[in-house]
């Protein structure tokens, strides 16, 4: 008895991981509305995608100061090593957290504290919402996040919230593509 159920609820988390993280060729995953609007995926990520690399702003003055960590499906790196591209349905997600410093007996070292802000890039090079969402433009879905509200999406537009800083790697498919070592192995 006890056997089946642990079956069971084996198969449960089996569907609802497929669905987070699903990359199929032309689907894009269950956090896409009909109308290209945009959640923080809610699965978690931290456990379950792959951590593609670590950014930390150390600019006292910079609103982006703290530990970028960047993570995306397993899929997805499966997918990028062999192609070279993001597939379609492709979720890139950057977590802000703060940046705290410590002495430990490692010496000055500097460790994430708290979680601010998610940044998410949803990959769809058939721009299906591009010219009807404002969300959407050069090939992927845009949308930030914070933490006191993480339900809510809080990105204007592209153009006005993303475009200006991300132009310098428009060559790169609009990605930091430097800070991703998981992604070349
Ligand atoms: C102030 C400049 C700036 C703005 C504004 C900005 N980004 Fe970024 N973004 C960066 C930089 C630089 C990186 C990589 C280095 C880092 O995190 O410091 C990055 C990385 C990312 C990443 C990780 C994948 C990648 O592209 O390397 C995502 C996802 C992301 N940004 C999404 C967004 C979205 C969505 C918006 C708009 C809502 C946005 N960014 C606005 C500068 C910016």
């Amino acid at each position: 008895m006890i056997g089946k159920n642990f079956k069971y609820a084996l198969g449960v988390v089996a569907i609802s991981t497929v669905a987070a993280s699903s990359v199929n060729a032309g689907d894009l995953p269950s956090i896409v509305g009909a109308n290209g609007e945009i959640s923080l995926p809610d699965n978690d990520f931290r456990r379950d995608w792959s951590h593609l690399g670590t950014w930390a702003v150390l600019d006292e003055d910079s609103p982006a100061r703290g530990v970028h960590d960047v993570y995306s499906q397993k899929e997805t790196v499966d997918a990028y090593r062999s192609t070279g591209k993001y597939p379609d349905g492709s979720v890139l997600v950057k977590e802000i957290r703060s940046f705290e410093t410590a002495d430990l007996t490692t010496g000055h070292v500097a460790y994430a504290g708290n979680q601010a802000v998610w940044f998410v890039m949803v990959k769809d090079s058939t721009g299906r919402f591009e010219g009807k969402n404002s969300l959407w433009a050069k090939g992927w879905g845009w949308a930030m996040f914070k933490a006191d509200d993480p339900k809510k999406q809080v990105a204007e537009s592209f153009e006005a919230s993303c475009e200006g800083c991300h132009t310098p790697v428009a060559d790169t498919d609009w990605v930091f593509q430097t800070g991703y070592p998981t992604l070349n192995q």
